[in-house]
């Protein structure tokens, strides 16, 4: 082989070893035709003098390369190219920006849905954007130790197949914490562990909505709630909310003219407003919904994080009529990255949702429901979670205190009584999409109103998540808010 030479720069200092690097290099030259099927390649004495490596190195490259077929041996002739390769040179590189387009696919396809917040944050980005936890808090020891006793104690059999509603003593576990903490008369049988509660939502949805059936939801609201139902063909209709909550009236009037299978809502803390839904309006609904026959889907994503008193219980604690799916997580209390949430709802309901569970991902991660189980049982989960609430509860007021000194005028906002998150009015002229762009060049992240208004119209608020940032990253990320406020 006169000319040919790998076309990939080496990398000592990678961690992918060089074997690797080298067969890596040497498949991309064969597969953009730089080497033709049939070419011999250089013995290994040769291509290592050229390369700079120890000849076990080639070996092991040549090893791997032919045992994917991209080359062969003969004996005592030398190694070649693969003759019975297939026409690689029609496959563009999966990152051109051809390959990105939708005409690329050999099939018709739509478009991805909606497109969410980015998942990742630039480095060093002061982010008060969702109502997340602060996972750097995490007792990691802890629930290290738990998994591994989880693997210990509960042998292979967590790692075989298994009924699609949870491990049994997660549900038990989960039913106590309900029924000490939430009023709820929950039992194992009642409840169905989901992949958080974006799991429980869809499946809720799947379960009983049929297509071009109608569902309320709070407008302001929970998007990711909307694209879940929306996915299995129902038609939302946007109700307004106020200082209490949802609009029950509303909701009554809406039922009347356009009948309606469900409605979604977020009682405890309402999303995005934080607002608890008044104790008149909790009777209302359940009556309505029992007189209506509608369902009542109650997302309840952040009981225990409530400052000021005591929670108010669910409105599935009151359900005299069996009307309420009940959805909650451990996203807040412990680790979104977990995906662990739960539906609890009339037997029936959990059972067909289970058996539409079984068809999605079949069932969950044992392993991780064991583990989580024995946090529960030995109270380590509520210990978290007493923890975090204190130090919620000073985040906020140091973030409350940073804004009335600030951005006096600027916005205008109740401190909330629970919840991870503040929602402020901005003052008239002041721009909420701006100054939320104008900030991000700056490094600080947060949302405004018009992410959670049904129609995309803009809404003249801001969205601030405390719980995930220190004090002083608060204060900092609020002095620059301040700074990059945009003026008229
Ligand atoms: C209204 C609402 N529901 C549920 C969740 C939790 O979602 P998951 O349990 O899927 O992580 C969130 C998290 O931001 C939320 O804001």
């Amino acid at each position: 082989m006169r000319t040919w030479e790998l076309s990939v720069p080496l990398d000592e200092a990678s961690p992918t070893p060089l074997f690797v690097q080298i067969a890596r290099a040497l498949a991309e030259d064969i597969r953009r035709g730089r080497l033709k099927p049939g070419a011999p390649l250089p013995g290994s004495r040769a291509l290592a003098a050229t390369l700079r490596v120890h000849r076990n190195t080639i070996l092991a490259a040549y090893q791997e390369l032919e045992a994917q077929g991209w080359i062969s041996t003969v004996p005592a002739r030398g190694t070649f190219v693969s003759s019975a390769l297939p026409d690689v040179e029609l496959t563009a590189p999966a990152h051109s920006a051809r390959a990105r387009s939708l005409d690329f696919v050999g099939f018709p396809l739509e478009s991805p849905l909606e497109s969410r917040e980015p998942e990742e944050f630039p480095r060093g980005a002061l982010v008060l954007v969702g109502g997340t936890p602060d996972v750097r808090l995490l007792p990691v020891e802890v629930l290290a130790r738990a998994w591994r006793r989880a693997f210990k104690l509960g042998g292979q059999r967590l790692l075989d197949y298994a009924g699609p509603q949870g491990h049994p003593r997660l549900r038990t576990a989960l039913a106590n914490m309900l029924a000490s903490v939430r009023g709820l008369a929950a039992t194992p049988e009642s409840l169905l562990v989901t992949r958080g509660s974006q799991g429980a939502l869809y499946l809720a949805a799947r379960a009983l909505v049929r297509p071009g059936e109608r569902v309320a939801v709070e407008a302001l609201g929970y998007r990711p709630a909307w694209e879940a139902l929306r996915s299995v063909g129902a038609q939302l209709v946007p109700v307004p909310v106020d200082g209490e909550g949802i609009r029950v009236d509303r909701l009554e009037a809406v039922g009347v003219r356009q009948g309606l299978r469900a409605v979604y809502l977020t009682p405890h803390h309402q999303y995005p407003t934080t607002v608890t839904l008044s104790p008149a309006r909790r009777l209302a609904l359940l009556a309505w919904a029992r007189a209506a026959g509608v369902a009542i889907i109650e997302d309840d994503y952040d009981h225990e994080f409530h400052y000021d008193g005591r929670p108010v219980l669910p409105l599935a604690s009151a359900d005299r009529d069996n009307v309420v799916i009940y959805v909650g997580t451990l996203s807040k209390v412990l680790a979104p990255g977990l995906r662990v949430g739960f539906l609890f709802a009339p037997l029936p309901f959990i059972q067909r949702a289970a058996s539409i569970r079984a068809i999605v991902d079949r069932q969950g991660d044992l392993v991780a429901e064991y583990a989580l189980a024995e946090l529960l049982e030995e109270g380590e989960l509520q210990r978290h979670v007493r923890k975090m609430r204190g130090i919620y509860l000073s985040r906020r007021d140091a973030l409350v205190e940073a804004l009335r000194g600030e951005l006096p005028g600027g916005l205008e906002f109740s401190v909330p009584a629970g919840g991870m998150t503040l929602w402020a009015h901005c003052a008239p002229g002041l721009d909420a999409a701006a100054w939320v762009e104008r900030a991000q060049e700056a490094g600080v992240w947060f949302s405004h109103g018009g992410q959670y208004t049904f129609d995309g119209q803009p809404f003249p608020a801001v969205r601030l998540g405390f719980a995930s940032l220190k004090e002083s990253e608060l204060r900092e990320a609020v002095r620059r808010m301040a700074r990059l406020r945009p003026r008229r």
